[in-house]
């Protein structure tokens, strides 16, 4: 049997994707659990899946963990503008221990993208490219989890803001993502596709409405300048930085940047993308 490795599988996608490959039917034993600290894997471990140190930040861990790997699920790591130097020890490595085949999480249409994580994804998909090894580009939308922080937003005051300017956004649950990607990653026919992965698109309006029929309360949307905005998140106790990011996310879903109309997740997962407001639901349980 092959055998299949995730990076960074203590993290929230990676644990999802592991448990999809083990629901799947792979062997635990057929799994290997890339992770920054073991200490945090013990369950991973204690379910007979193979977990072995890879920090992207010490590039001598990458090689000897990926020896025997057949095909890697490289799950994008979450510190975005450091990425690159980290994604190029992982891909050096790859093609050093002989990973026959990558499946790397992007982000939606990221080429293209104004969103400021999309550049760490287009030098990271060029690296791959160059690598000579076959992939898989999964370029995933936005989480509809992002929206949960909005949902107890409105839940508290029965209003949410936005500078999206009427765009729609298509995120998709970080499990249907995940699902995706152990289909990817069992699936060597998909070597050499990008795929681009979008749920159920609706605008930060339907958004509120959404939140309404879950909440059993008046939600509304108002529509913002990008200034009032980051003054507002600011105020609510966010650093400049952060505040400065989640603006200029919102100015890219006024561009369009999270909107997302392929058929593409629907394909992998072999069934519709979550609703959102099954999604909403299972948030508040
Ligand atoms: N589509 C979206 O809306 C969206 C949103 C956020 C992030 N993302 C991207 O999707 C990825 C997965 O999302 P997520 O929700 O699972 O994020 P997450 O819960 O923050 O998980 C990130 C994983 O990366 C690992 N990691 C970080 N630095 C590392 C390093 N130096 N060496 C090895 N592993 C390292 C973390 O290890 P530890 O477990 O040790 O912390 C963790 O397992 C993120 O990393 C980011 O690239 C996408």
């Amino acid at each position: 049997m092959p055998t299949y490795a995730i990076t960074g599988a203590t993290g929230q996608f990676g644990r999802l994707a592991v448990a999809e490959l083990l629901r799947r039917g792979t062997a635990p034993a057929d799994v290997v659990a890339l992770v920054r600290d073991p200490a945090k894997a013990a369950d991973l471990s204690a379910s007979g899946v193979d977990v072995r140190e890879a920090d992207y930040d010490r590039p001598e861990t990458l090689e000897p963990a990926l020896k025997g790997v057949d095909a890697l699920l490289f799950v994008s790591g979450n510190s975005v503008g450091a990425r690159v130097p980290q994604h190029t020890a992982v891909v050096d490595a790859a093609k050093a221990a002989g990973v026959g085949r990558i499946v790397y999480t992007s982000v939606l249409r990221a080429a293209s993208s104004d969103l400021p994580v999309a550049p760490d994804h287009v030098a990271t998909e060029g690296l791959l490219a160059a690598s000579g090894i076959p992939t898989t580009v999964l370029r995933n939308g936005w989480y509809t989890e992002n929206y949960f922080g909005l949902l107890s937003q409105a839940e508290a005051t029965g209003s949410i803001a936005s500078a999206t300017r009427g765009a729609a956004v298509s995120p998709a649950t970080r499990a249907d993502l995940a699902a995706a990607a152990a289909a990817a990653l069992l699936d060597e026919s998909t070597a050499g596709r990008t795929y681009e992965l979008a749920g159920p698109s609706f605008t930060l309006t339907e958004l509120a409405a959404a939140f309404s029929e879950v909440l059993g309360r008046e939600v509304v949307h108002h529509e913002v300048s990008v200034e009032e905005l980051t003054a507002g998140l600011q105020a609510a106790g966010l650093d400049a930085g952060t505040a400065g990011f989640y603006a200029a996310v919102d100015v890219a879903t006024a561009g369009g940047a999270l909107e997302g109309s392929t058929a593409d997740l629907e394909e992998l997962l072999g069934r519709p993308a979550t609703p959102l407001t099954d999604a909403l639901r299972a948030a508040r349980v």
